[in-house]
């Protein structure tokens, strides 16, 4: 868009408000942080630090976002592309101070006017009203500069704000710039300002390295706009731990606390009860509906969204996994999955990417489930992995059994119908289907279709090798206990009813399969 003028009174022109360009600073190291990982791409609940600044400035709805990158500048031009696209990357080969970077990202945008904030990258608590407030104080003044300010109980290495006796800004003046009486001045320099474009670039040129880093300090700019007789003003924030910043990992923990109560206060009151605020981690990105409940030790990343009534916890991470209204999840980990509603997961339950569990279906413990439908009402009750697969509705699948999706080079799916009953320990070698109301029985190893209504059998044929162990084991406890028992059973009537027959030792006649071939539900 064209830069748009409009004469506010006659007798001056001003631009208009919402030309705006943002430039966030984030080419410096982070020495302290002691990383391979630019300091500004460090995760904190749901963004990196730079995101986090990004978002507090998105609603301004800048012309233009310019983002100072140096350290590891591949690294953050490639996380800018992915979080915002339309942002601009200017390069700063070297950290030749905030000044400095101010400067080059003004000169690769010639054209802007209007209001520019600058906002350092590291400071990830700041809250989009904030930023809001700091630019309606600085337009609303008029002012050629405004900083955002704060009260802080510990100053130490923050530029501290120097008034004169009238109470105005005078100048900004870094820590180890300081004189003793300046550096007992507990409201400092939060790092984030507004600024007149015009003003601004005329006197980033004149900025001096003459301090202690010998660095262009943008801090200056308030000095020599006061003594060109430019109104300067600065806006207090309300709250001061947003203005922190972060130097090393000892502070990024304390801020993701800090983060981590803001959140959770929200959601609680919000309507969602959370039983352990102090281990329920939640991510700024994530929905939790009205009467969600949150137990102890929950991790909630990404896009994950947790339905009304539905019950998370306690030792649950949910990694961009969608929870229906109603559904609950018990000491498990969720990647990518959806949770239909009233469904139940867990406890120890592992779902992987498009696990994808209909209504009051249920995935029970130690179950795996990657790139699967369990269709509504089904059930994967224990010690199972389901890869690749669809089952349909009210289906059952019998204990430790595994869906065999890999032949080493490509996966395959296996398609269970639905009211179908496998039977516990199955194989079921993809591509293969099981057929509504299908049966499998026990240990089967099924490599061929299963039609409708049948009864799935592959397994070897039971032999028992009478007096094996009486022979070959012959003075173990074993054979002793055998032993035993033989006698005891000589001196008993052997004969056992024909329903005992089926439950008990060995096949039916006509039949392989036995009543509790499919018995584990
Ligand atoms: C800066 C302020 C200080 C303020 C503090 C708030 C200056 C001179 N001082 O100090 O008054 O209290 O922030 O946190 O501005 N950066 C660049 N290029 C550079 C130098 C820095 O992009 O050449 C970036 C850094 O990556 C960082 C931000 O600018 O995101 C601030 O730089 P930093 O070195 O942390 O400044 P501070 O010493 O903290
Ligand atoms: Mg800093």
């Amino acid at each position: 868009m064209a830069a748009r003028l409009s004469a506010s009174d006659g007798s001056h022109v001003v631009s208009e408000p919402h030309l705006r360009t943002v430039v966030v600073l984030a080419a410096g190291e982070g020495k302290r942080m002691k990383s391979a990982l630019p300091k500004v791409l460090h995760p904190m609940l749901g963004r990196t630090l730079l995101g986090h600044v990004l978002s507090a400035a998105e609603p301004l709805a800048a012309e233009r976002t310019m983002v100072v990158v140096g350290h590891g500048a591949d690294q953050v031009r490639a996380h800018l592309a992915e979080v915002v696209p339309g942002a601009v990357a200017v390069h700063q080969a070297e950290q030749l101070g905030t000044g400095h970077a101010v400067r080059i990202a003004l000169e690769a945008a010639p054209e802007a006017t209007g209001t520019v904030v600058v906002l350092n990258g590291d400071v990830p608590l700041l809250r989009p009203e904030t930023v809001a407030a700091l630019v309606a104080a600085h337009e609303g003044e008029r002012a050629a500069a405004t900083v955002l300010a704060a009260e802080v109980p510990d100053p130490t290495g923050l530029g501290r704000i120097v008034r004169n006796a009238a109470g105005r800004l005078e100048q900004i003046v870094e820590q180890r710039d300081a004189t003793p009486g300046q550096l007992e001045i507990k409201e400092i320099n939060a790092g984030i300002y507004a600024f007149d474009a015009g003003r601004l670039r005329d006197v980033l040129g004149k900025l001096s390295t003459d301090n202690d880093q010998g660095e262009e300090y943008l801090t200056d700019v308030f000095g020599l706009l006061v003594s060109a007789g430019e109104p300067v003003a600065v806006h207090l924030a309300a709250d001061h731990t947003e203005t922190l910043g972060c130097n090393d990992r000892v502070e990024l923990a304390a801020l993701r606390r800090l983060l981590r109560d803001r959140v959770n206060e929200r959601w609680m009151r919000a309507g969602v009860s959370l039983l352990d605020p102090e281990t329920t981690w939640i991510d700024v990105t994530v929905a939790l509906d009205r009467d969600a409940v949150v137990d102890q030790n929950t991790q909630l990343r990404g896009g994950s969204v947790v339905g009304s009534g539905a019950v998370v916890g306690p030792d649950v991470t949910l990694v961009d996994t969608v929870v229906g209204a109603g559904a609950t999840v018990l000491r498990s980990h969720a990647v990518g999955a959806q949770v239909g509603p009233g469904a139940s997961v867990g406890p120890y339950a592992y779902l992987r990417p498009d696990a994808r569990l209909a209504e009051k279906s249920k995935v029970g413990t130690f179950v795996e489930v990657k790139n699967a439908e369990i269709g509504a009402g089904s059930k994967v009750p224990h010690l199972t992995y389901v890869g690749d697969a669809t089952i349909g509705e009210q289906s059952n699948i019998g204990a430790a059994s595994v869906f065999v999706n890999y032949d080493g080079v490509k996966k395959h799916r296996t398609v269970i119908g639905s009211h179908a009953r496998t039977g516990a320990d199955n194989m079921f070698v993809a591509p293969v289907e099981v057929g509504d109301g299908a049966y499998t029985a026990a240990g089967s190893v099924i490599i061929e279709n299963v039609p409708a209504g049948a009864m799935g059998v592959a397994r070897a044929r039971q032999r028992n090798i009478e007096g094996w162990v009486l022979k070959r084991r012959a003075g173990t406890a074993a054979a002793e206990a055998a032993e035993r028992a033989l006698q005891g059973a000589s001196s008993q009537v052997p004969a056992a009813s024909e329903g005992e027959a089926i439950h008990g030792a060995a096949e039916s006649v006509g039949s392989v399969t036995k009543a509790g071939d499919t018995a584990t539900e």
